[in-house]
Order: structure tokens, then sequence, then C-alpha cells
């Protein structure tokens, strides 16, 4: 008997059909206490979880007694408990790389959708108001040759230096728990601690992950920190972010704008301050969404958690000691 996994993300049918060839697959919507509790039998005898968003919790792992490996369809796993998964020896795969090019073109999307400011200036085409030639209210402000500070020196920030220091000339700052040496000597990056970086930088793009450290980085005193001529991107994770601290450095015109794909609460409430300020270009977490990527990461995760239950996790496994 093909061992039983529990699928509840939405696949291809060819990555559908890989899955089958290796596993009974159980398809649920998702991992809500109501779905395990009204699925008890399937949780129980799982042996391994795919999927993307939903929390992994010690509540979850207690309804899995047998699970093996769970396979998320993400780069971030914020949303799984590790401890836990460790403690029972359960394998974590997740997607790093194949999302990498895709995240760090959304990042100077949003750098020059803020900074040119093209959602507000189309919005206002679309109402009419483009009657006689632009004045000096359209106008943006420059990305190139402008100061780069990057927050968070991953895959992902280092293709984003990439771009910005070969395409757009920008001189490039960046923080990180450790230096870059790959960052220094391909991009001239420069090293700085996060107070003088947010000092220089005309442009602070944030690439964290969230965790206990990164949780909460950025509020009121980061803010007042940067220059007021500053734009801000966020296209890591929201709760990196204070983000009552983020609403009223934009509107105290502390920083000028801000482009962001991620939030405190997703999907973001329609009634959040964020939406009623000009200078906010606001995304729904498109980080990776592109029809390639988003097929890329679900072939990545079919084939990790196909590696990880054959006792093989040797790629993108955020905790291969679970295993020993
Ligand atoms: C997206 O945010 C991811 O973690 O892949
Ligand atoms: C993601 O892949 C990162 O390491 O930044």
């Amino acid at each position: 008997m093909k061992p039983s996994i529990i699928l509840y993300k939405a696949l291809p049918d060819d990555l559908l059909h890989r899955l089958e060839s290796h596993f009974t697959v159980h398809r649920l919507p998702d991992l809500r206490p109501e779905t395990v509790a009204q699925h008890a039998q399937i949780f129980a005898s799982a042996v391994g979880l795919l999927g993307s968003g939903d929390a992994v919790d010690q509540a979850l792992l207690e309804k899995m007694p047998r699970l093996r490996a769970a396979s998320t369809i993400s780069v971030g796993y914020d949303n799984v408990d590790v401890d836990a998964l460790n403690a029972r020896g359960v394998l974590l795969m997740h997607t790093p790389t194949v999302l990498t090019e895709t995240v760090a073109d959304t990042v100077i999307a949003l750098m020059l959708s803020a900074a040119r400011r093209v959602v507000e200036v189309a919005e206002r085409v679309r109402a009419g108001e483009w009657t006689t030639s632009i004045g000096p209210d359209w106008f943006g402000c420059d990305v190139h040759h402008k100061t780069l500070g990057i927050v968070g020196m991953g895959r992902i920030g280092l293709a984003v230096a990439q771009r910005a220091h070969f395409g757009f000339n920008m001189p490039i700052l960046y923080n990180a728990r450790s230096r870059h040496p790959e960052a220094e000597s391909r991009f001239n990056a420069r090293y700085c601690e996060l107070d003088a970086l947010l000092q220089e930088a005309d442009f602070v793009c944030l690439i964290l992950p969230l965790t206990k450290e990164t949780h909460r980085m950025f509020g009121t005193a980061q803010f007042a920190t940067m220059k007021k001529s500053a734009i801000f991107v966020n296209a890591g994770r929201g709760p990196v972010v204070d983000e009552a601290a983020l609403i009223a450095a934009l509107q105290r015109g502390e920083i000028q704008a801000a482009g962001l794909d991620v939030f405190d609460q997703e999907p973001l409430p329609v009634d959040s301050p964020l939406l009623s300020l000009p200078n906010v270009v606001a995304v729904p977490h498109i980080g990776s969404a592109t029809h390639e990527t988003r097929y890329n990461m679900a072939a990545c995760a079919v084939d990790n958690l196909i590696d990880a239950l054959r006792g093989k996790p040797e790629k993108n496994c955020v905790n291969p000691q679970a295993a020993k």
C-alpha cells in the first residue's frame, strides 16, 4: 500500500499525478481544527503534509502521530512550529531558490511604483484628471543612482542588489546577521549597522523572515531615523513591522512613501488606514505570484516531499537534524 499524505492546496494536474504515483493523496481544504476533527482518521494515518499558509503547530501534530515530513509551498515557514516538529522527528521542507528572482522583481516593482507614483497617477488618468500637460503634482522621484538600503541579505536580497547595482546604478548598503562577501565583491554593497543604514538610505527594503528576533524590528524609532524623503518597501513578512508606527510615519510625513507586499493581517482589511494613504502602494502578497514561479514552487514542494519520505531530504530541508 502506498503511504498516505494530506494535500491542502490545489496542484496542477501533472504534479498531482506525480504525487499520486508515490502516495495515496487525501485532498482537504485546510488544516483548521474543524477539518481535522472531521477527518480524524486521515490525519491519524498520514505520514506527509503538502500545502502552504496554514498553521502547523503542536495541536495539529498531536493529531498526526505518524507524520514524518511536512512540505510547504513557500520559502517562509513562520506558520510552522519547527521546535515541535524537531521534538517529533518530523522533517520540514521548503522552496528557497526557485522564487528568488521573481520576488526580487516584485521588490523592484514596489520601489519603482512608490517612487514614480505609478498606481496613484494611473488612477488619476482613469478618473479623467489628465486634461492638460502634467505639472509637479504628478511628479515622483528618481530611483537610479539613489542609495538603496537592504535589510536582510539572503538570496532575495542578493538578487535585489544585483538589479539595483547593474540596472539602476544604485550604491548599496546592507544590514544582516552576518557579512555577505559575495554582495560586497559583486555589487559593492557596504555593510552598515541598522541605524546608519536607515540614516543614509533613500530606499529601505526589508526582506527578512519572521522570527522571534525580527518580530516588530521596525517601529517608531526606525521610521524616525529614516530620511523624510525615504521610500520604504516590505517584501518579507508583515509582523516584522509595527504597522501602526508605519501608518503614523506616513501620515506625519516622516517618510515619503511605502510599497508593501506583506501586512500584519492578510488579506489586508479594506478599512486599513494604509488604503486611504495616496503614498502607499499595497499589493496582495504577490512576491512569488507568477504562473511560472508558482508552478516551479509547487513542483519543488512535491519533489521535496517525495525525497523526504524516501529518506533523502538533502535539498531544501529546514531541519535535517530532526531525522537523526
Ligand atoms: C512567500 O511569502 C513565501 O514565503 O514563499
Ligand atoms: C530566500 O530565498 C532568501 O534567502 O532570501
